[in-house]
């Protein structure tokens, strides 16, 4: 039996990665490897449970020892890299879990793959690849009237966040350079959809606004992001691993430049019209607060090449995803309330305290 190895696989897009996959026919078994911090929920795998083809262990990517011996258990024929500590807020209140996890996790995984892709034999060494994936916050902030981020865009990242994961993009590129390892990196821009952490934009906003709270709006709400359906990207990241030219980078986004203000008013009339309240609309709840410091003020993400050398293209429009994201949320809270967890509670508490 064959096997891909996916980190952070029990996060937001990890987890639909993982399920995307064994939905595919044929397809490889996965090597699930978690740390399980506040991000990552098993029950958002919970569809697999029996299931053989997924193999999870709560390992985190620091731990060296525990990854060799997954590496020579398994012998997988691909390593795909999501686990990160991925929310820029808390990257700003707390940089050193992303130094961590994002930079020191990174090195440790890629060493552990250099010496596993040493030992293969010709033909598997052939066939391997190393798949990271990353942000479009590496490349810092647009104006208004720049041209998208392309895979030629200095980085210039920005945040705690961002600077991790442009030094971890790096430290990839450098493991191609000098030892010959076959990686391939995605720059995605922002995701949404269904298991998606209620920290984040756009489930934070369905999650307040069913809950009666405000909806919080850092700034003016001008700021602009590229939103991809998250399945989208998942089958970006499949063509990236069967096609994509060892050493090469990849963007990957919707064409679906929002501000964020346009987001959270579709997120309203979405609930306006699937569940309306009592009196009044959701947009009643919006509450414009201090801004994220360092904001960064624009993003988009020219994603052409993907089209033009592998022939990638997002299905989902903005409308269709969001309509498919608002009503997962609505069928689906008993998950919503899983994730709250006391760690999640405090981080509001913290937070979002004026
Ligand atoms: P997430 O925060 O939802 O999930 C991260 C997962 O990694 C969690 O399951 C967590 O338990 C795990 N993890 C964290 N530290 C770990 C460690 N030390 N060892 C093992 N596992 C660990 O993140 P996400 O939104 O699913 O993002 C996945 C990847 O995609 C990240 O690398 C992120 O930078 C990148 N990305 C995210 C977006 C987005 O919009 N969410 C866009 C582009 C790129
Ligand atoms: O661009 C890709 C990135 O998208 C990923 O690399 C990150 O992992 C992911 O978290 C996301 O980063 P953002 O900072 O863009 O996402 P977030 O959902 O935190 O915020 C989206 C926008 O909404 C941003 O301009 C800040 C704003 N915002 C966010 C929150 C949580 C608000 O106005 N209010 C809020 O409460």
């Amino acid at each position: 039996m064959s096997h891909i190895l996916v980190t952070g696989g029990a996060g937001f897009i990890g987890a639909n990665f993982v399920l995307d996959w064994l939905a595919q026919a044929g397809a490889d078994s996965v090597v699930n490897v978690d740390k399980l911090t506040y991000a990552g929920n098993l029950k958002t795998l919970a569809t697999l449970e029996g299931d053989a083809r997924h193999i999870f262990s709560r390992t985190d990517i620091c731990d060296r020892d525990g990854l060799d011996t997954l590496l020579r258990r398994y012998q997988p024929r691909a390593v795909l890299h999501f686990a990160a500590e991925s929310h820029v807020d808390r990257s700003i209140h707390g940089p050193a879990d992303f130094i961590e996890t994002n930079i020191v996790g990174t090195f440790t995984l890629l060493e552990a793959v250099r010496a596993y892709y040493a030992g293969l034999d010709e033909t598997a060494r052939a066939g391997f690849r190393f798949l990271h994936v990353s942000t479009d916050e590496v490349f810092g902030s647009l104006d208004p009237d720049d041209a998208q981020f392309s895979e030629t865009t200095r980085y210039a990242p920005n945040s705690p966040y961002s600077a991790s994961k442009a030094a971890s993009d790096h430290l990839v590129r450098a493991y191609h350079h000098t030892y010959g390892l076959p990686v391939l990196t995605t720059n995605c821009s922002n995701n949404y959809g269904p298991y998606h952490f209620p920290e984040k934009l756009i489930p934070l906003m369905i999650t307040n606004a069913l809950t009666g709270k405000p909806l919080p709006v850092y700034g003016d709400g001008l700021n602009v992001r590229d939103w991809l359906y998250v399945r989208d990207h998942c089958s970006a990241i499949r063509e990236v691993l069967l096609q994509g030219t060892p050493g090469e980078t990849y963007n990957v986004g919707g064409w679906n430049e929002k501000t964020n203000l346009e987001v959270v008013h579709t997120v309203c009339d979405l609930l306006d019209a699937l569940k309306p309240k009592a009196q009044g609309s959701y947009r009643d709840q919006i509450a414009f607060v201090k801004d994220r410091p360092g904001h960064d003020r624009r993003y988009a993400i020219d994603a052409r090449r993907l089209e033009r050398e592998l022939g990638w293209k997002p299905v989902e429009t903005f409308e269709s995803g969001m309509r498919k994201t608002v009503q997962w949320y609505l069928d689906n809270q008993v998950w919503v309330q899983d994730v709250l967890s006391g760690d999640y509670r405090e981080w509001v508490a913290k937070h979002y305290a004026v």
